[in-house]
């Protein structure tokens, strides 16, 4: 799938676009008349040192024109707007479905119904207008999903509501859309667009408590996550109390990417990030906290048995 695409793959995405395309025909018309009259009139009437032109004052026909076009185009693009509003957002539903927390920089998935956590990954079942409570931790970030649904801003202090829906299972990019400083091009999220079959396995797998490895590096390594600082900013499920300040790991296994898009989720570049996260994302939260290559395999094996 091209994640690069921007083809509506829902009614609210097509509506958006309808909207997009409806805003640029109307100022794409405007620009090129007054360019049309400018270019006109500069070379018509160009100096050539004679007297100025006939100036034309008070002409009534005149005058009414240029009020009643332009309040008509206005008028119009009112009336798309609101009407455009009303399709997506006129529904009775007002309990959100998925909370959506923007972090500098990743974002928080929170599923209400059953308590779980995910980051940078929303999965959602397809054909099923979702209900998605935008918010944020710490500045203005802005949510994202150009095949799926309208931008929709996440304001600190605020709770702001906004639908998305999938017409067919798959995979679809998500943005933030507001720039909120140095890694804002890295705060990247996927829309999983799932069967409801499938989207209930993922939910039910995601509210089960952490995996908790007996034996081997694995073992060894949730060990060492309690007694480095680890704990301090990340929650696993089962092993430590609820903190959201950063990102939930308690399936963080089952993630395609890392670091708010930055990489894919592999042994190798969990382990670069957790060897010298600034190298990977410049800027981000994440300290170095200067692992031994101990500490590093441990750690990798731990965390990449949490599916
Ligand atoms: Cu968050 Cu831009």
């Amino acid at each position: 799938m091209d994640l690069r695409s921007l083809t509506p793959a829902s009614p609210e995405a097509g509506h958006i676009l309808w909207l997009w395309n409806a805003a640029m025909w109307v100022c794409g018309g405007i620009m090129a008349v007054v360019t049309a009259a400018l270019i006109y009139n500069v070379i018509r009437f160009r100096s050539r040192g004679g007297a100025d032109p006939p100036q034309n004052t008070g002409n009534k026909t005149l005058e009414i024109a240029w009020t009643v076009v332009p309040l008509l185009l206005v008028g119009f693009l009112f009336g798309v707007s609101v009407s455009t509003t009303a399709a997506i957002y006129n529904r009775p539903q007002t309990t959100p479905d998925v909370i959506v927390t923007g972090h500098q920089w990743w974002w928080e998935i929170h599923y209400p119904g059953v308590n779980a956590y995910a980051a940078n990954e929303l999965h959602i079942p397809a054909r099923r207008d979702i209900l998605v409570d935008v918010e944020s931790a710490d500045v203005i970030h802005d949510f994202w999903a150009p095949r799926l649904g309208p931008k929709m801003d996440a304001i600190p202090g605020r709770r702001n509501l906004t639908w998305i829906r999938a017409d067919s299972p798959g995979d679809y990019q998500g943005f933030c859309a507001e720039f909120c400083g140095a890694e804002h091009a890295w705060m990247l999220f996927h829309v999983i667009a799932q069967t409801k079959s499938d989207y209930d396995a993922w939910l039910a797998q995601q509210a089960q408590p952490a995996f908790q490895p007996a034996t081997g590096d694995a073992a060894r390594g949730a060990i060492r996550f309690r007694q480095l600082t680890c704990a301090n900013c990340h929650n696993i499920k089962g092993t430590n109390p609820q903190n959201q300040f950063a990102p939930d790991l308690t399936h963080v296994a089952s993630r395609k990417m890392l670091a708010g898009g930055r990489v894919e989720n592999t042994p190798d570049k969990l382990r670069d990030w957790l060897r010298e996260p600034n190298i990977v994302k410049p800027g981000c939260e994440m300290p170095n906290l200067h692992l031994s290559d101990q500490d590093l395999t441990t750690l990798t094996a731990y965390l990449e048995s949490l599916k």
